[in-house]
């Protein structure tokens, strides 16, 4: 790669002094200009950059930790907590892990956070997962929206659905139990492993999404 960067790469960036060998920078300014060598180099870099994404699920986890008032524990606290009661009740891990990120998208999405939370998984988990996160919100309704004038059975247009039942159960067993300050919850260590093993999969791999998440759906 140095050899590459050393053709067409100008300065080194000075952004991060502390980095013994700081990223380059291509040469191009329109994508339609860059090389096969500038894009086989950013390739690479993209992928070391890919490989950190469960710390960087763990700090946005942790975000949660502030923000959201109100409830008697916060947003991470309710993160940790569903997916503790995830992993007690016998979920396998990508049900665990999907419930550790159900809300993640609070902060930024708050009027649409299950489909936030669902497209970050969605290219390392089975169908069924990537749809119970997406839908939980609206299945969670049940249980509150009576009480500020929604309509709490949104959810009943899916009662046909093969995985009704399992979000039915992600929401009454995990999510909508899981805003109690006295249940002992898990720490984030517990559920790290997990969140390695789910996220450093191959992406969008039929074998695990299914025929349906075609890979070239990828970029979309
Ligand atoms: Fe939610
Ligand atoms: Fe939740």
């Amino acid at each position: 790669m140095e050899g590459i960067a050393a053709r067409f790469y100008d300065e080194p960036m000075t952004s991060n002094i502390a980095d013994p060998e700081p990223a380059r920078s291509v040469a191009f300014t329109r994508m339609a200009d860059g090389t096969r060598d500038e894009y086989q180099y950013l390739s690479g870099l993209e992928h070391e950059y890919i490989s950190e994404l469960p710390q960087r699920l763990v700090q946005a986890l942790r975000r949660l930790d502030e923000g959201l008032a109100g409830y008697q524990i916060s947003r991470y606290q309710h993160s940790l907590q569903t997916a503790t009661r995830a992993m007690r009740d016998g979920a396998d891990t990508e049900m665990i892990v999907a419930a550790l990120i159900h809300d993640i998208g609070d902060d930024l999405s708050p009027e649409n956070h299950s489909q936030v939370a669902a497209a970050i998984i969605r290219p390392y988990v089975r169908a069924e997962v990537t749809w119970v996160v997406t839908m939980h919100g609206i299945f969670q309704m049940k249980y509150y929206a009576h009480h500020i004038d929604l309509d709490p059975d949104l959810r009943d247009a899916y009662l046909d659905h093969p995985w009704f039942e399992s979000c039915d159960n992600f929401c009454s067993r995990w999510d909508q139990e899981s805003f109690d300050p006295d249940y002992p919850t898990e720490p984030i260590e517990t559920f790290e492993p997990m969140l390695r093993e789910i996220f450093s999969r191959h992406p969008f791999d039929p074998a695990v999404v299914g025929d349906a998440d075609a890979p070239q759906a990828a970029r979309m």
